[in-house]
């Protein structure tokens, strides 16, 4: 066979279906012990004629220096730091500089991480038992065991899930969740553009908007602009139906030296997204038109946590919508 397609090929140079017999067969002259940018792209755009060194990259410890084409190393990425301070390996130097940058001003950082993960599990479990059986997780990062979807089918087997992030380090992890797992599908979206994601096609397709809904924002809005966020929140508000739930965790500056507020956000400057801290009092505002459930707005160290620590300056709260 001859790479590229000529009017000349037979059949069975483009058309691979025959493969399926065999899945574990490879033309000889791809190499795929190393990711290809048009295998990549096909990966993206949910293909199927890639390879797991498409969207794995751990064989890349072997090589360092490489880097997937459209992934800028020049600037952390908040989705990289985050996977660094949960103890994960799909950063690199710039993100781990950052977070001990951040840990010089706060200590916590890696334990800010775990928490609002327990927030997180919590929030779903909570609206899973609440009878809501499908999620769209605003902001996802890269993928944590465990994830929405393990978390809502141990209430509802058949929970629907839509994981969304504007990183593509973090939709080249996910997607591998979409290819595998019926019901869960992953989309490329900003969260400061609501519409784009609820008029999302392959969203309206798994996800029913006259049932309620799970919305997630945990750990993203204090990366979305404090002028924008409340707009933001409407929209998102209004697409949902009575009997829909909100939850957010969101970085806040109450009882925080302001200093160390400016570091973090300077800090920040060099990143991807740059965060943003609010006081409780705007915290309060994203859950405009809301009832906010028990145990109301708190430090993410003592929302539903055993044995309450110290304060680690990041709110949480769920919002039911009447
Ligand atoms: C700190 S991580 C939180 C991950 C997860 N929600 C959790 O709490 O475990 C923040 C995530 O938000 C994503 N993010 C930041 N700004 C975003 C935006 N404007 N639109 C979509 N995702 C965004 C980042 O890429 C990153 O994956």
């Amino acid at each position: 066979m001859t790479s590229g397609r000529s009017m000349d090929d037979g059949e069975s140079d483009f058309d691979w279906s025959w493969s399926d017999e065999d899945p574990t067969w490879v033309p000889p002259d791809i190499d795929i012990t190393k990711p290809s940018p048009a295998r990549m792209y096909d990966y993206a755009l949910g293909g199927k004629d890639n390879f797991e060194s498409d969207f794995d990259w751990s064989w890349s410890d072997e090589d360092p220096t490489w880097v997937p084409p459209d992934i800028d190393i020049t600037k952390p990425s908040p989705a990289r730091m985050y996977d660094y301070a949960l103890g994960g390996k799909d950063n690199f130097e710039v993100d781990r500089r950052a977070v001990e940058q951040v840990a010089t001003v706060l200590p916590d950082f890696r334990r800010l991480a775990q928490i609002n993960r327990t927030f997180l599990k919590n929030a779903v479990r909570i609206m899973s038992e609440a009878g809501v059986s499908q999620f769209i997780d605003v902001g996802t990062g890269i993928p944590t065991s465990p994830n929405v979807h393990e978390i809502a089918r141990q209430v509802h087997p058949d929970a629907k899930i839509v994981y969304v992030d504007n990183d593509p380090i973090v939709m080249a992890h996910n997607r591998a969740l979409r290819a595998t797992v019926e019901g869960v599908i992953t989309v490329q979206h900003d969260a400061r553009e609501p519409d784009t994601i609820i008029g999302d096609p392959a969203v309206r397709r798994l996800v029913d908007f006259h049932q309620p809904i799970g919305l997630l924002f945990v750990a993203v809005l204090h990366f979305v602009r404090r002028d924008l966020a409340a707009d933001v929140m409407t929209r998102f508000r209004q697409s949902i139906p009575s009997g829909s739930y909100v939850a957010i965790s969101t970085a806040c500056s109450d009882g925080m030296d302001p200093a160390v507020v400016s570091k973090v956000e300077t800090i920040y400057q060099s990143a991807a997204a740059q965060i943003v801290f609010r006081t409780g009092a705007q915290i309060e505002q994203l859950f405009e038109g809301l009832e906010i459930i028990e145990p109301g707005l708190k430090d993410v160290t003592k929302w539903l946590v055993d044995e309450p620590t110290p304060e680690i300056h990041v709110t949480a709260g769920i919002g039911r919508k009447p």
